[in-house]
């Protein structure tokens, strides 16, 4: 399934003012373009010193503006007209000069012009800084960023490695990737701010030996979806991750766990200051009730080793019933992968897990894929969300905890 753009619609005016990072700067316009966007490039004369307006051009398939005096529009009022027509500006990359024009409302070339005439209301600034490390941490710096956020802009990170200069140390330009990823939560509904989410996802992994353990299909994509979904939507997210190969989603906190033990560990210590838990993990049931502290190995009589199984604990159930679930101040979502009568099962894993909102799905129909619809049953019913990729369901199920969280009802 072809997954929906997350810029589609959006027009971002794409600011690139004097820095080595300029040469990024073609990348992120082409990832702008790519999750749909339309971008319109702005440059100062210094970015001319890093990288032509002529592959800026070719890569937006848009003219590209540096003078203010640019007579090809017709009022002569670039400044004006690019501004009112943007959903957001961008400048990448921001120079620490330009952060203190901006801090100043100077306006002597078009781009600083443009962000001084810009409608604070509807045309939000983004900046991606990028400098050397010791201008970065240069208290000028430091207070400009500061007096830049108080008044409305959004600074994003900075990426900490070697700089052009040689230097290694915090203050180069986050990678176009990362920058996309920024955009796009930028543009999310906060319908999260304020909360502490907590998530668990993949699969666990029961040791039979140093060597050999008990594991199942899960990929963790779901879980790894909704944490982006919740950081997105303003959260502060912390995700328990069993052993999977997925990229951390920007601006989430990740903890790796092996066994369901340290993942249930985990959770309970990290669930002291969580306001939603998401439980996707696949857990195991089970484990083998004494790991041996050597391989084991073969001893030529044909014999197979005797595994012996204790239970393992049900995380979900027991953060449901400690006192925060119960007197309101944690609220727990399930997940129920099932493989027939999503709905019975669902229902009936909701009553005995204890839970408000429990979301079920057919498990071969997840494990592994990019998307899945999943069956949402909670005190008043069951609603579906069609099949979509799993972050657009993340995305929703977000929206979907949002909204019972903002209007509870008793048994939700
Ligand atoms: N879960 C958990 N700890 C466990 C087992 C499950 O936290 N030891 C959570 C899962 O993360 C999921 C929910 O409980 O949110 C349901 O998991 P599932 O494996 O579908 O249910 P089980 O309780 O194992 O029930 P059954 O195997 O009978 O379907």
């Amino acid at each position: 399934m072809r997954a929906m753009t997350d810029l589609a619609g959006k027009h971002i005016v794409l600011g690139l003012t004097g820095g080595i990072a300029c040469y990024k700067a073609a990348e992120l316009c082409r990832a702008l373009i790519k999750e749909g966007a339309t971008v319109q490039v702005v440059m100062t004369e210094a970015a001319g010193q890093f990288i032509t307006p002529v592959t800026m051009q070719a890569l937006s398939n848009r003219p590209v503006y540096s003078a203010q005096w640019d007579a090809r529009a017709a009022n002569n009022m670039a400044h004006i007209n690019l501004s009112r027509e943007a959903d957001a500006i961008l400048i990448a990359p921001c120079s620490a000069d330009f952060m203190a024009k901006l801090v100043h409302g100077r306006a002597d070339d078009l781009l600083s012009l443009m962000c001084l005439a810009r409608p604070l209301a509807t045309v939000p600034l983004l900046l991606a800084p990028a400098m050397n490390r010791e201008m970065w941490a240069h208290p000028a710096t430091q207070r400009n960023v500061a007096q830049l956020r108080a008044d409305g802009c959004t600074v994003f990170d900075v990426g900490v490695g070697d700089q052009a200069c040689g230097e290694t140390g915090d203050g180069r330009m986050l990678e176009p990737q990362e920058l996309l990823h920024d955009v796009v939560a930028f543009f999310q509904h906060k319908v999260l701010a304020g909360q502490q989410v907590l998530v668990s996802a993949g699969p666990t992994f029961e040791a039979i030996d140093p060597v050999r353990g008990i594991t199942n299909r899960s990929s963790g994509k779901m879980g790894f979806a909704i944490a982006r979904a919740a950081y997105e939507a303003g959260a502060d997210v912390t995700l328990i991750a069993g052993p999977v190969g997925l990229p951390t989603p920007r601006g989430v906190r990740r903890v790796d766990v092996q066994s369901a033990s340290d993942m249930l560990k985990a959770c309970v210590e990290r669930a002291q200051e969580a306001t939603i838990f998401i439980a996707t993990a696949a857990v195991a049931d089970w484990r083998p009730l004494n790991a041996a502290d050597q391989k084991i190995k073969k001893d030529g009589s044909g014999q197979t080793p005797q595994l012996q199984f204790a239970e393992n604990a049900d995380i979900l159930a027991t953060l449901a019933q400690s006192p925060r679930a119960q007197s309101g101040a944690l609220y727990c979502v399930g997940f129920a992968a099932e493989s027939h009568d999503l709905l019975a099962h669902a229902t009936a894993k909701r009553q005995r897990k204890g839970v408000p909102l429990l979301v079920g799905n057919i498990g071969p129909e997840t494990f592994g894929r990019d998307d899945n619809a999943l069956l949402l049953v909670d005190a008043q019913g069951a609603h579906e969300i069609p099949r979509a990729g799993k972050l657009v369901l993340a995305r929703q199920l977000v929206i979907e905890v949002a909204r019972r969280l903002a209007h509870p009802t008793p048994s939700n």
